[in-house]
């Protein structure tokens, strides 16, 4: 099977499985590399600089201060830490990806909180804030969702989340397959789990968490480690206090490399404008929409401007879509096959209009 090209016939629509990492994450994951083999008295403190540079590029464009931002190494782990620190109800559509899933389940087998599952799964059912506020009940202290729903790329209302769960409830937000691909006011989330393979193009092992006041405030950091605490390197014996920021939920000092990489896609993508990133994304995702709709197929994913994302999904009868998926692929489209009846699309700003064309013809064919 051939890579993609970087040609104007890039026929790579597949950012929501993972994105190709940039020509300025690969040189930098290089120079980083180059200068760990050459080790001297300073180079660690160097090399773990790129951490600091990492949260202050997530703290930009997140518009959350640097203090509540905390680097992972995928989004599962921001919401393995986020599920393992909260108590009370947490409600939750089975239908999240499984990284949103499981880290939940795996807190109320241990005791910390209990699940409370939103009715209608299997469904293809968006996670709105109707569903939400049917479902409520006191004993509900959260709610997780994602921000972009992997199955059709509906974009959840976050504003609407946290009106209809007010003040007190928390809204963690899966943001995956949200962040760097759309441009939206991340404030009413109170944790925010991301990972940078995918639309920030930063390469795997890379991703933050960024906390709300009352998020840090209320996540327990359950498995901060002793990276997380003060004076880490004063070897005593004896357990330290937490550092009071989100650092407070790391588990170890993590790789300079990701760091760096992670450092450098964000300020790739805060140097091009999320606005414009975004807006280019949508545009070409909008192409694939009409593209679905003129080869006589069922659209799937959002029509609505507002709730659309970078992910465009074509429905197929049942049965049809692995063969759709392979003829696809032998013309060199890299596209996701979901279950026999769903081809997930996500282009990206390096989809030319020779590409969308293409793939429009070769889904008529
Ligand atoms: C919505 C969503 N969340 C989480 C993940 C996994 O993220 P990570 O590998 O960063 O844990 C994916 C895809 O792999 C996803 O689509």
């Amino acid at each position: 099977m051939t890579g993609g090209t970087n040609s104007e016939l890039d026929l790579y629509v597949n950012h929501a499985s993972y994105g190709p990492p940039t020509a300025a994450v690969a040189e930098t994951v290089q120079r980083l590399l180059a200068t760990a083999m050459r080790p001297g008295p300073t180079t660690s403190a160097e090399l773990h600089g790129e951490h600091e540079r990492a949260r202050a590029a997530v703290a930009r464009l997140t518009r959350v201060p640097v203090s509540r931002v905390a680097l992972t190494t995928s989004t599962s782990q921001g919401l393995l830490q986020t599920a393992f620190g909260l108590g009370g109800e947490v409600l939750l559509s089975r239908d999240e990806f499984p990284a949103n899933v499981y880290p939940w389940v795996r807190a109320e087998a241990a005791g910390r909180l209990r699940v409370r599952s939103l009715p209608g799964a299997g469904e293809l059912l968006p996670v709105t804030p109707e569903r939400v506020a049917a479902a409520l009940t006191p004993a509900v202290t959260a709610l997780a969702v994602s921000a972009v729903d992997f199955r059709t790329g509906y974009r959840a209302d976050l504003a609407g989340l946290r009106a209809v769960l007010g003040p007190e409830r928390l809204l963690v937000v899966d943001g995956i397959q949200g962040f760097g691909a759309i441009e939206t006011d991340w404030s009413p989330v109170d944790a925010l789990a991301v990972g940078g393979q995918k639309w920030l193009r930063a390469g795997w092992g890379t991703g933050f968490l960024a906390f709300s006041e009352q998020g840090l405030a209320r996540v327990e950091p359950t498995l901060g480690s002793w990276a997380g605490a003060e004076d880490q390197a004063r070897y005593d014996g004896t357990i330290h206090p937490l550092v009071a920021g989100a650092e407070r939920h790391a588990v170890t000092n993590l790789s300079p490399f990701t760091s760096g990489a992670l450092a450098t896609a964000l300020e790739e993508l805060a140097a091009a404008g999320v606005a414009d990133t975004a807006a280019r994304i949508g545009s070409a995702a909008g192409t694939i929409a009409d593209a679905i709709d003129a080869a006589g197929l069922t659209l799937l994913s959002p029509r609505e401007p507002e709730r659309r994302a970078g992910i465009v999904v074509a429905g197929y009868p049942a049965g049809a879509a692995p063969e759709a998926h392979a003829r696809l692929a032998a013309a060199g489209v890299s596209s996701t096959l979901h279950g026999d009846s769903r081809i997930r699309f996500s282009p990206h700003v390096t989809t030319s209009p020779a590409a969308l064309q293409r793939l429009a013809a070769l889904l008529r064919g």
